[in-house]
């Protein structure tokens, strides 16, 4: 008669090719059903992308089909769980943000502010310190890191976890990586909580020194959810010294404040502009207003970063200033709020 034992003694000779492992060691087989001859089972495997998947399907029938009595076999495939990945790569050293040392939340008032041109600079300015440095573009609303780094392909899994692309020396991950562009996904609340923290706990992150996250603007649910998954972020606060600019990022530091998240400070961009045939820094969204806020809520001023068409140009072309002309003007003062960010070990507490 054909019994579960025997099948599983069959299985002990399948190995999963990659992990060169009997699969029945492997905990991988599952849902044993036997009826008239007929066998149903289902094997896990660590990530459905495997590419080796129909091989593994091709022996685990072949080793049934050789037991006296079996006349067929039927094997489903599924991923295995989070838990079973753990039990079987308990310590690995990359997985999530176990060795992500310091985590700075980038966040703005409203949109189109420069929140992702300063995430993108201030991380590569960090990197150039000699620090490792990931970007995780969670901005879900419009997440623009791919098209600003000038990445256009998908990250690869690998034992169920996503390996970040690797680009000017950072770890990248964003939400625009598994879009369709022609079918846009509307992330509702508890779907963005549930992918940042995939972006977070599944992602092989390795050792990092620091993960700039890019929020998406505003005060909005999908800022607070991603704000409140971040363990212990360090916010940077971007605004236009404009004065309607200005009311909108003072609502979103009360609501991050309340958050009970720490605040490194303000970078006001768009500050003025310099004129390239004279001294005279003309302040075209007015003069000033980053520094009141900052003195008005008891928060550093980071920087000021002048209107550059060398940022523009670089975020458009997808190589940052930070890449092509570190050594302008406007490079200077992303070095100089790296500077300041990583000699901070804390935030303002509210
Ligand atoms: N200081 C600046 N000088 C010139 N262009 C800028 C500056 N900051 C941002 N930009 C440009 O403005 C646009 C919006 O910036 P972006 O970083 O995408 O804003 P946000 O992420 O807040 O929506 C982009 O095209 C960017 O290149
Ligand atoms: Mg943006």
């Amino acid at each position: 008669m054909v019994t579960k034992q025997k099948i599983k003694e069959a299985l002990k000779r399948v190995k999963d090719p990659e992990l060169n492992k009997s699969i029945i060691d492997l905990q991988m087989v599952k849902d044993i059903h036997i009826a008239d001859g007929q066998v149903r089972l289902t094997v896990a495997l660590t990530t459905l992308r495997c590419p080796m998947k129909q091989k593994i399907v091709a022996d685990v029938k072949q080793a049934i089909e050789e037991i006296p009595g079996v006349s067929g076999a039927e094997v489903e495939l599924t991923a295995m769980s989070r838990e079973e990945l753990n039990r079987l790569f308990p310590k690995h050293p990359l997985m999530g943000i176990k060795k992500v040392k310091r985590f700075i939340a980038v966040a703005s008032g409203k949109g189109g502010v420069g929140k992702t041109t300063v995430a993108i600079n201030v991380a590569l300015a960090l990197s150039r310190e000699g620090l490792k440095v990931g970007l995780l573009d969670a901005d879900v609303y419009g997440p623009s890191i791919p098209v600003m780094m000038g990445i256009s392909q998908r990250p690869e899994s690998e034992h169920g976890m996503v390996v970040p692309l690797e680009k000017f020396d950072l770890k990248i991950m964003s939400f625009g990586f598994f879009l369709d562009e022609n079918n846009p996904l509307i992330w509702r609340g508890h779907l963005v909580g549930r992918a940042i923290k995939q972006f977070l706990d599944d992602v092989m992150w390795g050792d990092l020194d620091y993960l700039v996250v890019d929020l998406p603007p505003g005060t909005g649910d999908p800022s607070i959810t991603i704000a409140q998954c971040i363990p212990s972020a360090l916010l940077i606060v971007v605004t236009t010294p404009q004065e309607v600019a200005l009311a909108d990022v003072k609502k979103a530091i009360n609501m991050f404040k309340n958050m009970k998240i720490a605040i490194l400070g303000i970078v006001e961009n768009m500050s003025y502009f310099q004129c390239a045939h004279s001294e005279e820094k003309i302040a075209i969204f007015g003069q000033g207003g980053g520094e009141k806020l900052a003195r008005q809520m008891d928060i550093p001023l980071l920087g000021a970063i002048p209107i550059d068409m060398e940022l523009r140009r670089g975020g458009d072309k997808g190589k940052p200033l930070m890449i092509d002309v570190p050594d302008s003007e406007t490079g200077k003062v992303f070095k100089e709020i790296a500077r300041r960010v990583s000699s901070m070990k804390h935030g303002v507490h509210p």
